[in-house]
């Protein structure tokens, strides 16, 4: 099927949205998942960040839905909150036009008002394990018509964690549901894995997608104690959007004091901020009113935040994965281009340069002038 009969024959109210989308084409994922997920098939699918996984399951998925039941037919699991947000948001967009509803759920927010959300009957639920485990096993959700589960950070989701939790939510399902997993980092381990409790998946992988805007590599040194100065400078810079990475919460947390008292403020997201501002934080800087936000990587995991321009490394990534997921939040699809930049201290950057060659990336060594970002020779 070509890109256009397939969306020729999705019902009304998605060809609608696909119209008031603008978007020119299926993206590859999209165009190789839509037509399995339409067959009912299990799916594992690789492909880089920003290429369209959403939509990929999406679009089968609401065609799909029976609008008149009253069952929760799908159920969409996502690692952070910020993620179940952002997918419910998109569903809403989505499903514009047809009767469908949906429910996000997540953990620290008020469990009474999310089991009032359910009365009103959603036909998809988009929640991160922890919380839909509960609702589970409150007898709040009830997994007996969900035909579809879609584990999105599929890799995420599966560390050892939570992949007991995940498990349990999808064996209170039938059977015969349907089970699609989608990240841009699927080891051959997982597929094995996942195997077991899949029904004989079909393995996509997208190498590549033409669309996407290149994206520059670079990288500064300095001592330690100056991170936090070249961070700012890189703030101050004209039109910037750049969300800067780092583990530790607790010097993440000085970072941010260190900035909003030299009047550059910023948007503040990990795991120990409150729920009122991590709503903040990700709508403050998504709207504009933070050029810059510190994020640990609870932040690098799907989200898709228009016209990200700078993605910032305050410490060197564990792992090539790591380093993908952060990256992978500029440079996405429908963008023009991205900067990545490493900040790292003298010691830290053989380390960089060994990640940087496993994932034959060019780096380039800048030095920060007169606030400009110039080469360094
Ligand atoms: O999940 P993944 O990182 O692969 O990407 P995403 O979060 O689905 O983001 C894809 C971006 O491309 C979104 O901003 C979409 O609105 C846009 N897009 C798309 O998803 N599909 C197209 N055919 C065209 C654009
Ligand atoms: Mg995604």
């Amino acid at each position: 099927m070509t890109d256009s009969t397939l969306i020729t024959s999705f019902q009304s109210f998605l060809q609608e949205n696909w119209t008031k989308s603008n978007f020119e084409r299926l993206t590859a994922v999209q165009e190789k998942t839509i037509p399995l997920v339409l067959d009912g098939q299990d799916v594992i699918a690789e492909s880089p960040t920003g290429t369209g996984k959403t939509l990929a399951y999406l679009l089968p998925l609401l065609q799909s839905l029976d609008q008149n039941s009253i069952a929760i037919q799908a159920v969409i699991l996502a690692s952070s909150h910020e993620l179940v947000m952002q997918i419910h948001s998109e569903i809403q967009q989505w499903s514009s036009g047809s009767l469908i509803k949906s429910a996000a759920f997540i953990g620290g927010a008020n469990i009474k008002k999310q089991i009032e959300k359910l009365k009103k009957k959603p036909h998809v639920v988009v929640a991160t394990p922890g919380r839909l485990n509960e609702l589970i096993k409150m007898k709040k959700v009830k997994m007996h018509q969900v035909k579809t589960i879609v584990l999105d950070e599929a890799d995420q989701l599966l560390v050892p964690e939570h992949q007991d939790t995940v498990k349990t939510i999808i064996q209170s399902s039938l059977a015969e549901r349907q089970v699609l997993l989608f990240s841009a980092t699927l080891n051959k381990d997982l597929e094995m894995t996942a195997k077991d409790w899949m029904n004989n998946p079909t393995v996509i992988r997208v190498e590549e997608e033409a669309a996407l805007p290149e994206v520059n590599h670079i990288y500064f040194v300095c001592d330690n104690r100056d991170k936090i100065e070249l961070l700012r400078k890189i703030g101050r810079m004209d039109n910037v959007k750049g969300i800067a990475f780092m583990e530790d919460i607790g010097n993440l947390n000085v970072f941010a004091q260190k900035l909003e008292f030299k009047h550059l403020p910023v948007g503040l997201l990990h795991s120990n901020t409150k729920k009122k501002e991590r709503v903040d934080a990700i709508n403050g800087f998504r709207n504009g009113k933070y050029n810059l936000l510190l994020a640990t990587d609870v932040a690098a995991r799907g989200l898709d935040i228009k016209g990200i321009t700078h993605v910032i490394h305050l410490d060197v990534p564990k792992d090539t994965k790591q380093y993908i997921h952060r990256s992978g939040r500029t440079g996405r699809l429908g963008s023009e281009s991205g900067t990545v930049i490493s900040i790292v201290s003298y010691p830290e950057e053989a380390k960089l340069k060994k990640l940087a060659s496993k994932l034959n990336i060019e780096l380039q060594r800048k030095v920060f002038i007169k606030g400009e970002i110039r080469d360094y020779r």
